[in-house]
């Protein structure tokens, strides 16, 4: 597919949720804080989206994003929007979900653990972006003026085995059976270190799941981009140096954080370029004002080396 001028457009998007990061010197954690007991704040975000100006005769692929509920998902599923290269297609888990990111008819309601409730979603496909994840939740009673640590646990059938390795394999498995010509897969990096703190949240081991099924995806048979996001922020895309690494080094270094945006760029760029494809690889970021926002992205892909 052609490379297109980008145009910065700004939206607002409403969240549910909200979230806790903490890092230390070798390690990042990512918390997604969600209680039913709790009613969500709802608040405006600010986004900055690419809209790809295309020629709108040209033959659009359609891509469906899964968790188009979830933070990264709902930019992803806009950017998909808002671009005439494609027909944008959304799973999300609850019709809750739905009506939160606009209800339009091209968000599908589909439990990923449960492969037959995917299937009409991945129908004439061309590509997916898999955004899925299983979420920890903070145990009541944590008093952080007390210190200490908070506890964490996943819901029953929730586990980080149901949602990121047998979910993600139906995933992939209902999208090849579609026929499928691409999958962008975000990981997480850590996923080296088995003794990595997240994988002891909530007894999740869920960067080892996470891994289980980035290597079901490589050894799919189906062309793929696995992008293993270092620490997510809720900052602007577009305007920072995006960085690749592998085997978690970056993880021993000042930058291992990249905005959600720039993920959900990087995943729309990756169905534009061959040489993002049968390629894995970790994603962070440069602080912004240091180094030159990335805006090459076939130069980007050409780079990684990497296809594990
Ligand atoms: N947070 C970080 O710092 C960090 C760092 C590195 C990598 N990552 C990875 O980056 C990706 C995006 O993260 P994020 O924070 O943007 O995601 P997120 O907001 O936590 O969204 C996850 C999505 O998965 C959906 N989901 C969970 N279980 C499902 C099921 N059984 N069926 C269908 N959908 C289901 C959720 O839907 P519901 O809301 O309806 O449950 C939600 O929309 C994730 O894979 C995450 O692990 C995160």
């Amino acid at each position: 597919m052609a490379t297109l001028p980008r145009v910065p457009l700004v939206i607002s998007i409403r969240s549910s949720k909200c979230r806790l990061v903490a890092e230390s010197s070798t390690h990042f954690s990512y918390l997604t804080l969600s209680s039913s007991s709790s009613s969500h704040s709802r608040n405006r975000k600010s986004l900055s989206l690419s809209a790809a100006m295309a020629d709108s005769s040209s033959s659009s692929s359609t891509v469906l994003v899964t968790g188009a509920g979830g933070r990264t998902g709902q930019i992803v599923y806009k950017k998909l929007k808002e671009s005439s290269l494609y027909v944008a297609r959304g799973l999300v888990r609850t019709q809750e979900s739905k009506e939160s990111i606009g209800g339009a008819d091209d968000l599908y309601v589909g439990d990923i653990r449960d492969e037959s409730s995917i299937v009409p979603a991945v129908q004439g496909i061309d590509a997916l972006i898999i955004l899925t994840s299983a979420v920890p939740k903070m145990k009541a009673g944590f008093d952080p003026t007390k210190g200490g640590r908070p506890e964490f646990f996943f819901d029953e059938g929730a586990y980080p085995e149901q949602v990121d390795w047998i979910g993600q394999k139906n995933q992939i498995d209902a999208a090849k059976a579609a026929g499928v010509k691409q999958i962008v897969l975000v990981g997480s990096m850590g996923g080296t270190d088995l003794n990595h703190p997240l994988n002891k949240l909530g007894n999740g081991n869920i960067l080892i799941w996470k891994r289980k099924a980035e290597q079901y995806l490589a050894d799919s048979g189906v062309p793929y981009t696995i992008i293993r996001a270092g620490g997510l922020l809720d900052k602007e895309g577009g305007v920072r140096e995006l960085l690749v690494g592998k085997d978690d080094e970056l993880l021993k270094t000042e930058t291992k954080s990249v905005p959600r945006a720039d993920v959900a760029e990087v995943c729309i760029q990756a169905l534009q370029f061959e040489e993002s494809k049968n390629k894995a690889f970790d994603l962070a970021s440069k602080a912004e004002g240091v180094g030159t926002p990335t805006k090459d992205f076939k130069a980007f892909f050409s780079q990684i080396t990497t296809q594990f």
